[in-house]
């Protein structure tokens, strides 16, 4: 018999409100991008599992399926075996395995090349062992893997991986609702610095006990805006959702997870004709992002990439994790 193949591709994300609050367990609201991360997985007689991830330099790395959740895994493929370690414990089943990922955005931008990656295993494991896996338990064992590997993290961006379009979130996947919203223009552009999510949220941890009351109260300003942004986004209202960025910048900028680079690409689009810019994310570097009409976005655009932004072409609400024909 041929060894059995699955393709799987997940996309990308943007956070559009709610960033940092929704570690907390509030909510947020997330987009997914046109951009995919693709996992072939061919299941095979052997006793080890082959990985071949060129976009971060792993080229023909062996490990036996007996050392699984025993030995160090390297860090760039960190997510990758986790989730077969996972899911090999969950479900009791196990396998030798060649596994190839590929990616059509660089995992610098911050759409969230490890979430989408977790939940492509997921997916493609539970092909591989013909298992029947709903979204949400697809995304608890996902959560758990980022968990397992990282520590910390609100789930946001495994959700968008897993059910695509664009989604109400509230952290740890308390709520998970599909938004009814049209696919809309987002100006999206990188500052070319790389968003250390980890200290970032730290550092909002460390704020949040020396302040814990001014923490809470900026807490409960987001979410006012990521309730204001839900009921507007399906209204399709942008004016009105330029002016939550603007206010949900300024609650991040208090926070202090903007930068120089990030206050400056967003004051270039909103002094240019956005409704409102914000940063997407961890904050520190990524992307920016701007809500704007027909009329202005080639001028905003240029403004950008005059402060020294990278304007990188998206489209929002992209279909979540699917199996690919091989
Ligand atoms: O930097 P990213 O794309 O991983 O986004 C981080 C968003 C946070 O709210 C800060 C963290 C999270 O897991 O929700």
């Amino acid at each position: 018999m041929k060894n059995k193949i699955i393709s799987v591709s997940a996309p990308g994300k943007l956070m559009l409100f709610g960033e940092h609050s929704v570690v907390y367990g509030r909510p947020c609201i997330v987009t997914a991008v046109n951009q995919r991360i693709f996992v072939k997985i061919v299941k095979t007689k052997g006793d080890s599992i082959l990985i071949n991830a060129p976009e971060v330099n792993v080229k023909n790395y062996s490990i036996k399926v007996s050392n699984l959740g025993k030995i160090d895994y390297p860090k760039d493929i960190k997510f990758v075996l986790k989730s077969v370690e996972n899911f090999f414990k969950k479900y009791k089943v196990s396998s030798g395995l060649k596994i190839f990922t590929h990616s059509q955005f660089s995992s610098l931008f911050g759409f969230g090349s490890s979430s989408a990656i977790t939940v492509c295993m997921v997916k493609g494991l539970s092909k591989i062992f013909d298992i029947q896996v709903y979204n949400k338990a697809l995304f608890d064992i996902a959560y758990k893997t980022v968990l397992d590997v990282q520590g910390v993290g609100s789930g946001f961006d495994l959700a968008a991986a897993v059910w695509g379009g664009t989604l109400y979130f509230v952290g740890g996947g308390k709520k998970i609702v599909p938004l009814n919203v049209k696919p809309f223009k987002l100006i999206v552009g990188y500052t070319g610095i790389k968003a250390d999510t980890a200290t970032l949220i730290k550092n909002v941890a460390d704020l949040y006990k020396k302040n814990k009351t001014e923490v809470e109260g900026i807490f409960k300003s987001i979410d006012k805006i990521v309730e204001k942004a839900k009921i507007n986004l399906q209204k399709g209202n942008y004016r009105v959702l330029g002016d939550l960025m603007i206010k949900d910048q300024g609650f991040l900028n208090s926070l202090g997870v903007s930068s120089t680079k990030l206050d400056n690409l967003i004051s270039a689009a909103n002094t240019s004709g956005a409704f409102g810019a914000k940063l997407s994310g961890a904050g520190g570097g990524d992307c920016m992002i701007a809500f704007v009409d027909k009329k202005n976005k080639n001028n905003v655009m240029n403004e950008i990439v005059k402060k020294g932004g990278i304007i990188i072409d998206v489209k929002t609400g992209a279909e979540g994790v699917r199996v690919e024909r091989i």
